[in-house]
Protein backbone atom coordinates (compact mmCIF):
# COMPACT_ATOMS: atom_id res chain seq x y z
CA UNK A 1 0.00 0.00 0.00
CA UNK A 2 1.22 3.81 -1.08
CA UNK A 3 0.14 6.92 0.26
CA UNK A 4 -2.05 8.63 -2.60
CA UNK A 5 0.38 11.67 -3.08
CA UNK A 6 3.01 9.41 -4.61
CA UNK A 7 1.35 8.40 -7.70
CA UNK A 8 -0.24 12.29 -7.66
CA UNK A 9 3.06 13.84 -7.52
CA UNK A 10 4.91 11.56 -10.34
CA UNK A 11 1.72 11.97 -12.74
CA UNK A 12 2.30 15.73 -11.80
CA UNK A 13 6.11 15.66 -13.18
CA UNK A 14 5.56 13.37 -15.84
CA UNK A 15 2.74 15.94 -17.43
CA UNK A 16 5.57 18.64 -17.06
CA UNK A 17 7.98 16.53 -18.45
CA UNK A 18 10.21 17.06 -15.66
CA UNK A 19 9.64 12.95 -14.89
CA UNK A 20 13.30 11.43 -13.34
CA UNK A 21 14.90 8.15 -14.07
CA UNK A 22 18.23 6.70 -13.08
CA UNK A 23 20.13 6.32 -16.54
CA UNK A 24 23.07 4.40 -17.02
CA UNK A 25 25.42 6.02 -19.75
CA UNK A 26 27.03 4.33 -22.20
CA UNK A 27 28.81 7.11 -23.82
CA UNK A 28 31.80 7.20 -24.14
CA UNK A 29 32.80 11.38 -24.11
CA UNK A 30 32.32 13.08 -21.47
CA UNK A 31 30.72 16.16 -21.38
CA UNK A 32 28.68 15.44 -18.10
CA UNK A 33 30.63 13.83 -15.63
CA UNK A 34 32.08 16.82 -12.48
CA UNK A 35 35.49 14.68 -12.90
CA UNK A 36 37.18 17.90 -14.20
CA UNK A 37 40.84 16.88 -13.84
CA UNK A 38 40.04 13.19 -15.01
CA UNK A 39 41.27 11.79 -11.89
CA UNK A 40 38.24 9.34 -11.11
CA UNK A 41 38.37 7.94 -15.10
CA UNK A 42 42.29 8.22 -15.22
CA UNK A 43 41.98 5.60 -12.25
CA UNK A 44 45.03 7.86 -10.88
CA UNK A 45 44.38 6.77 -6.91
CA UNK A 46 43.99 3.30 -7.34
CA UNK A 47 45.54 0.78 -10.09
CA UNK A 48 42.56 -1.79 -9.35
CA UNK A 49 40.76 -2.19 -12.66
CA UNK A 50 37.75 -2.77 -10.69
CA UNK A 51 37.53 0.36 -8.56
CA UNK A 52 36.96 3.72 -10.29
CA UNK A 53 37.67 6.22 -7.23
CA UNK A 54 34.86 8.37 -7.66
CA UNK A 55 31.36 8.06 -9.09
CA UNK A 56 31.76 11.53 -10.30
CA UNK A 57 28.41 13.08 -9.96
CA UNK A 58 24.61 12.85 -8.77
CA UNK A 59 23.33 9.35 -9.36
CA UNK A 60 20.83 11.75 -11.94
CA UNK A 61 23.44 12.52 -13.62
CA UNK A 62 26.72 10.91 -14.06
CA UNK A 63 26.88 8.80 -10.86
CA UNK A 64 24.91 6.12 -11.67
CA UNK A 65 26.74 2.99 -12.94
CA UNK A 66 25.89 -0.68 -13.51
CA UNK A 67 27.47 -1.82 -10.25
CA UNK A 68 25.25 -0.09 -7.70
CA UNK A 69 22.14 -0.86 -9.70
CA UNK A 70 23.02 -4.64 -9.23
CA UNK A 71 23.73 -3.81 -5.49
CA UNK A 72 20.08 -2.59 -4.90
CA UNK A 73 18.79 -5.61 -6.75
CA UNK A 74 20.60 -8.00 -4.75
CA UNK A 75 19.61 -5.70 -1.53
CA UNK A 76 16.23 -5.76 -2.51
CA UNK A 77 15.89 -9.13 -2.98
CA UNK A 78 17.75 -10.29 0.18
CA UNK A 79 15.17 -8.19 2.16
CA UNK A 80 12.24 -9.72 0.58
CA UNK A 81 11.01 -6.24 -0.85
CA UNK A 82 9.95 -4.98 -4.17
CA UNK A 83 13.08 -2.23 -4.30
CA UNK A 84 15.99 -0.64 -2.93
CA UNK A 85 17.28 2.10 -2.86
CA UNK A 86 20.97 3.19 -2.03
CA UNK A 87 21.76 6.26 -0.09
CA UNK A 88 24.96 8.04 0.93
CA UNK A 89 24.43 7.42 4.70
CA UNK A 90 21.46 6.51 7.21
CA UNK A 91 21.19 9.82 8.16
CA UNK A 92 20.73 10.93 4.64
CA UNK A 93 18.21 7.86 3.88
CA UNK A 94 16.14 8.89 7.23
CA UNK A 95 16.35 12.97 5.70
CA UNK A 96 15.63 12.12 2.46
CA UNK A 97 12.36 10.42 2.96
CA UNK A 98 11.03 12.04 5.69
CA UNK A 99 11.36 15.25 4.24
CA UNK A 100 9.60 14.66 1.03
CA UNK A 101 7.00 11.77 1.78
CA UNK A 102 4.95 13.06 4.09
CA UNK A 103 2.83 16.24 2.83
CA UNK A 104 1.20 19.37 3.97
CA UNK A 105 -1.99 17.96 5.99
CA UNK A 106 -0.45 14.21 7.04
CA UNK A 107 0.54 13.77 10.25
CA UNK A 108 3.60 11.94 11.01
CA UNK A 109 3.87 9.72 15.13
CA UNK A 110 7.67 8.85 16.09
CA UNK A 111 8.78 7.46 19.04
CA UNK A 112 9.79 9.87 21.63
CA UNK A 113 13.92 8.44 21.49
CA UNK A 114 14.16 8.62 17.34
CA UNK A 115 17.56 9.41 16.30
CA UNK A 116 18.50 12.53 15.45
CA UNK A 117 18.31 11.51 11.63
CA UNK A 118 14.66 10.95 11.91
CA UNK A 119 14.11 13.94 13.98
CA UNK A 120 15.82 16.30 11.20
CA UNK A 121 13.75 14.44 8.14
CA UNK A 122 10.62 15.13 10.25
CA UNK A 123 11.88 19.34 10.69
CA UNK A 124 12.12 19.59 6.80
CA UNK A 125 8.73 18.02 6.36
CA UNK A 126 5.17 20.28 5.79
CA UNK A 127 3.54 17.18 7.95
CA UNK A 128 2.50 17.73 11.32
CA UNK A 129 4.60 15.87 13.81
CA UNK A 130 3.29 14.39 17.23
CA UNK A 131 6.16 12.22 19.13
CA UNK A 132 4.69 9.20 21.07
CA UNK A 133 6.04 7.73 24.23
CA UNK A 134 9.24 5.91 23.77
CA UNK A 135 7.72 2.09 22.69
CA UNK A 136 4.57 3.40 24.40
CA UNK A 137 1.60 1.28 22.19
CA UNK A 138 -1.07 2.59 24.31
CA UNK A 139 0.34 6.74 23.97
CA UNK A 140 0.88 5.79 19.89
CA UNK A 141 -2.77 4.79 19.56
CA UNK A 142 -4.28 7.66 21.44
CA UNK A 143 -1.95 9.67 19.28
CA UNK A 144 -3.67 7.49 16.40
CA UNK A 145 -7.05 8.48 17.42
CA UNK A 146 -6.18 12.23 17.24
CA UNK A 147 -4.81 11.90 13.33
CA UNK A 148 -8.16 12.90 11.79
CA UNK A 149 -6.70 14.18 9.10
CA UNK A 150 -4.42 13.24 5.53
CA UNK A 151 -1.94 10.02 5.41
CA UNK A 152 -0.44 9.02 8.86
CA UNK A 153 3.08 7.41 9.09
CA UNK A 154 4.39 5.93 12.34
CA UNK A 155 8.03 5.91 12.72
CA UNK A 156 10.50 4.03 14.91
CA UNK A 157 13.65 2.02 15.31
CA UNK A 158 13.29 -1.62 15.55
CA UNK A 159 16.34 -1.61 17.78
CA UNK A 160 17.19 1.75 19.73
CA UNK A 161 20.86 3.16 19.62
CA UNK A 162 21.48 4.03 23.39
CA UNK A 163 18.88 1.91 25.26
CA UNK A 164 19.32 -1.00 23.17
CA UNK A 165 15.66 -2.28 23.30
CA UNK A 166 14.09 -3.22 20.65
CA UNK A 167 10.33 -1.82 19.61
CA UNK A 168 7.05 -4.00 20.26
CA UNK A 169 6.87 -4.31 16.46
CA UNK A 170 4.20 -6.87 16.09
CA UNK A 171 1.74 -4.61 18.40
CA UNK A 172 2.73 -1.68 16.27
CA UNK A 173 2.27 -3.14 13.33
CA UNK A 174 -1.68 -3.84 14.00
CA UNK A 175 -2.38 -0.47 15.59
CA UNK A 176 -0.66 0.86 11.81
CA UNK A 177 -3.10 -1.92 9.97
CA UNK A 178 -5.78 -1.08 12.27
CA UNK A 179 -5.69 2.91 11.77
CA UNK A 180 -4.31 2.82 8.29
CA UNK A 181 -1.18 4.29 9.00
CA UNK A 182 2.10 3.73 7.01
CA UNK A 183 4.94 1.93 8.94
CA UNK A 184 8.14 3.24 8.95
CA UNK A 185 11.13 1.20 10.40
CA UNK A 186 14.83 2.12 11.09
CA UNK A 187 16.82 -0.87 11.03
CA UNK A 188 19.91 0.90 11.68
CA UNK A 189 21.33 -1.45 14.44
CA UNK A 190 19.45 -4.37 13.98
CA UNK A 191 21.06 -4.96 10.32
CA UNK A 192 23.67 -7.69 10.67
CA UNK A 193 22.35 -8.86 13.80
CA UNK A 194 18.93 -9.59 14.39
CA UNK A 195 17.45 -12.57 12.90
CA UNK A 196 19.12 -15.80 11.45
CA UNK A 197 20.65 -14.02 8.41
CA UNK A 198 21.16 -10.68 9.98
CA UNK A 199 18.24 -9.45 8.06
CA UNK A 200 16.87 -7.25 10.67
CA UNK A 201 13.71 -7.24 13.19
CA UNK A 202 10.90 -7.00 10.87
CA UNK A 203 12.07 -9.55 8.61
CA UNK A 204 13.04 -11.89 11.36
CA UNK A 205 9.26 -11.48 12.59
CA UNK A 206 8.07 -12.04 8.82
CA UNK A 207 6.60 -7.95 8.76
CA UNK A 208 8.09 -6.82 5.98
CA UNK A 209 5.44 -6.02 3.91
CA UNK A 210 3.28 -4.37 6.86
CA UNK A 211 5.50 -2.12 6.54
CA UNK A 212 5.60 1.26 4.15
CA UNK A 213 9.42 1.56 4.53
CA UNK A 214 12.00 0.06 5.95
CA UNK A 215 15.79 2.09 6.29
CA UNK A 216 19.00 -0.23 7.04
CA UNK A 217 22.24 0.67 7.23
CA UNK A 218 25.50 -0.08 6.31
CA UNK A 219 27.79 1.55 8.43
CA UNK A 220 27.30 -0.44 11.63
CA UNK A 221 27.55 -4.26 11.99
CA UNK A 222 27.84 -4.56 8.17
CA UNK A 223 31.91 -2.92 8.45
CA UNK A 224 31.23 -0.57 5.14
CA UNK A 225 28.90 2.38 4.55
CA UNK A 226 25.81 3.89 3.11
CA UNK A 227 22.33 2.58 3.79
CA UNK A 228 19.34 1.79 1.41
CA UNK A 229 15.67 2.43 1.72
CA UNK A 230 13.37 -0.56 0.88
CA UNK A 231 10.10 -0.29 -0.23
CA UNK A 232 7.98 -0.69 -3.67
CA UNK A 233 8.77 0.42 -6.75
CA UNK A 234 6.49 3.55 -6.69
CA UNK A 235 8.07 4.27 -3.85
CA UNK A 236 11.64 4.26 -5.42
CA UNK A 237 10.50 6.23 -8.29
CA UNK A 238 9.70 8.80 -5.97
CA UNK A 239 12.29 9.17 -3.80
CA UNK A 240 14.15 9.44 -7.16
CA UNK A 241 11.87 12.34 -7.95
CA UNK A 242 11.49 14.50 -4.83
CA UNK A 243 14.10 13.01 -2.78
CA UNK A 244 17.31 15.63 -1.92
CA UNK A 245 19.67 13.81 0.00
CA UNK A 246 19.60 11.82 -3.02
CA UNK A 247 19.23 13.75 -5.89
CA UNK A 248 21.37 16.74 -4.67
CA UNK A 249 24.67 14.97 -3.73
CA UNK A 250 27.34 12.78 -5.45
CA UNK A 251 26.52 9.21 -5.41
CA UNK A 252 28.61 6.76 -3.34
CA UNK A 253 31.63 5.74 -5.30
CA UNK A 254 32.03 1.93 -7.42
CA UNK A 255 34.72 0.87 -4.37
CA UNK A 256 31.84 1.62 -1.96
CA UNK A 257 29.34 -0.41 -3.91
CA UNK A 258 31.93 -3.35 -3.68
CA UNK A 259 32.19 -3.33 -0.50
CA UNK A 260 28.45 -3.27 0.20
CA UNK A 261 28.06 -6.06 -1.80
CA UNK A 262 30.69 -8.12 -0.37
CA UNK A 263 28.74 -7.67 3.20
CA UNK A 264 25.82 -8.55 1.50
CA UNK A 265 27.50 -11.91 0.70
CA UNK A 266 29.50 -12.22 4.09
CA UNK A 267 27.06 -11.20 6.81
CA UNK A 268 24.30 -13.25 6.52
CA UNK A 269 26.50 -16.72 6.73
CA UNK A 270 28.37 -15.41 10.19
CA UNK A 271 25.66 -17.14 11.80
CA UNK A 272 28.60 -18.71 14.44
CA UNK A 273 29.74 -14.69 15.13
CA UNK A 274 25.49 -13.96 16.21
CA UNK A 275 25.40 -17.07 18.58
CA UNK A 276 28.70 -15.81 20.32
CA UNK A 277 27.37 -12.17 20.31
CA UNK A 278 24.18 -13.68 21.79
CA UNK A 279 26.27 -15.66 24.76
CA UNK A 280 28.20 -12.35 25.14
CA UNK A 281 25.35 -9.88 25.81
CA UNK A 282 24.06 -13.03 28.17
CA UNK A 283 26.27 -13.09 30.09
CA UNK A 284 26.59 -9.70 30.54
CA UNK A 285 23.06 -9.06 31.28
CA UNK A 286 23.79 -12.01 33.50
CA UNK A 287 25.85 -9.81 36.04
CA UNK A 288 22.74 -7.66 36.51
CA UNK A 289 24.70 -4.53 37.70
CA UNK A 290 22.98 -1.91 39.23
CA UNK A 291 21.70 0.45 37.13
CA UNK A 292 21.93 -1.63 34.28
CA UNK A 293 19.06 -0.41 31.94
CA UNK A 294 18.31 -4.34 30.76
CA UNK A 295 16.86 -4.17 27.07
CA UNK A 296 17.01 -6.35 24.60
CA UNK A 297 19.31 -9.04 23.81
CA UNK A 298 20.93 -6.40 21.82
CA UNK A 299 24.70 -5.64 21.39
CA UNK A 300 24.18 -1.99 22.58
CA UNK A 301 23.87 -2.42 26.82
CA UNK A 302 23.52 1.10 28.96
CA UNK A 303 24.73 1.05 32.67
CA UNK A 304 22.94 4.80 33.58
CA UNK A 305 25.27 6.46 35.91
CA UNK A 306 23.31 9.79 36.75
CA UNK A 307 25.36 13.44 35.65
CA UNK A 308 27.76 14.27 33.04
CA UNK A 309 30.49 14.51 35.83
CA UNK A 310 29.84 11.13 37.23
CA UNK A 311 29.32 9.38 34.16
CA UNK A 312 32.52 10.68 32.52
CA UNK A 313 34.76 9.86 35.35
CA UNK A 314 33.49 6.38 35.91
CA UNK A 315 34.30 6.44 31.60
CA UNK A 316 37.59 7.78 32.39
CA UNK A 317 38.52 5.28 34.67
CA UNK A 318 37.42 2.49 32.56
CA UNK A 319 39.49 3.67 30.04
CA UNK A 320 42.82 4.10 32.24
CA UNK A 321 42.51 -0.14 32.55
CA UNK A 322 42.43 -0.18 28.76
CA UNK A 323 38.82 -0.52 28.25
CA UNK A 324 37.06 1.86 25.49
CA UNK A 325 34.22 2.54 26.81
CA UNK A 326 32.29 6.23 26.25
CA UNK A 327 29.95 7.82 28.05
CA UNK A 328 26.73 9.46 26.60
CA UNK A 329 25.95 12.80 28.06
CA UNK A 330 22.99 15.04 28.54
CA UNK A 331 21.84 16.55 26.04
CA UNK A 332 22.27 13.51 23.81
CA UNK A 333 20.13 11.84 26.57
CA UNK A 334 17.85 13.17 28.76
CA UNK A 335 18.91 14.47 31.97
CA UNK A 336 19.61 12.19 34.75
CA UNK A 337 19.76 9.05 32.39
CA UNK A 338 23.47 9.90 31.09
CA UNK A 339 25.00 6.38 30.62
CA UNK A 340 28.03 4.06 29.77
CA UNK A 341 26.84 2.87 26.49
CA UNK A 342 28.11 -0.67 26.31
CA UNK A 343 28.51 -1.91 23.05
CA UNK A 344 28.96 -5.91 22.62
CA UNK A 345 31.05 -7.46 19.38
CA UNK A 346 31.83 -10.44 18.31
CA UNK A 347 35.43 -9.95 18.10
CA UNK A 348 35.15 -9.61 22.29
CA UNK A 349 35.70 -12.39 24.54
CA UNK A 350 34.43 -13.78 27.82
CA UNK A 351 37.05 -13.07 29.53
CA UNK A 352 37.29 -9.15 28.25
CA UNK A 353 33.27 -9.20 29.54
CA UNK A 354 34.05 -10.72 32.42
CA UNK A 355 36.96 -7.94 32.88
CA UNK A 356 34.66 -4.88 32.13
CA UNK A 357 31.98 -6.08 34.28
CA UNK A 358 33.96 -6.70 37.35
CA UNK A 359 35.56 -3.19 37.13
CA UNK A 360 31.94 -1.75 36.53
CA UNK A 361 31.17 -3.83 39.77
CA UNK A 362 33.67 -1.71 41.76
CA UNK A 363 32.76 1.69 40.29
CA UNK A 364 29.00 1.92 39.54
C1 LIG B 1 18.92 4.70 14.55
C2 LIG B 1 19.88 5.31 13.59
N1 LIG B 1 19.42 5.70 12.39
C3 LIG B 1 20.25 6.27 11.48
C4 LIG B 1 21.59 6.46 11.75
C5 LIG B 1 22.45 7.12 10.73
O1 LIG B 1 23.20 6.15 10.04
P1 LIG B 1 24.58 6.53 9.34
O2 LIG B 1 25.62 6.46 10.40
O3 LIG B 1 24.75 5.52 8.26
O4 LIG B 1 24.44 7.92 8.81
C6 LIG B 1 22.10 6.07 12.98
C7 LIG B 1 23.53 6.26 13.27
O5 LIG B 1 23.98 6.45 14.35
C8 LIG B 1 21.23 5.49 13.94
O6 LIG B 1 21.67 5.11 15.15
Amino acid sequence: MNPPNLTQKLDARKEQGAFRTLRLSALSIDFCSNDYLGIARGRKLTHDPGLSSGSTGSRLLAGNYPLLNMVEEEIATFHHAEAALVYNSGYDANVGLLSCVPQKGDTILYDALSHASIRDGIRLSFAQAFSFQHNDVEDLEKKLKAASRGSIYVVTESLFSMDGDFCPLEPIVELCTRYGAFLIIDEAHATGVEGAKGEGLVQHKGLEHACFARMHTFGKALGCHGAAILGSTLLKEYLINFSRSLIYTTALPPASAGLIKASYHLFPGMEAERAHLRALIKQFQAALLPYTRVGGVSPIQAVLIPGNEAVKSVAAQLQESGLDVRPILYPTVPKDAERLRIVLHAFNTHEEVELLVNLLRKKV
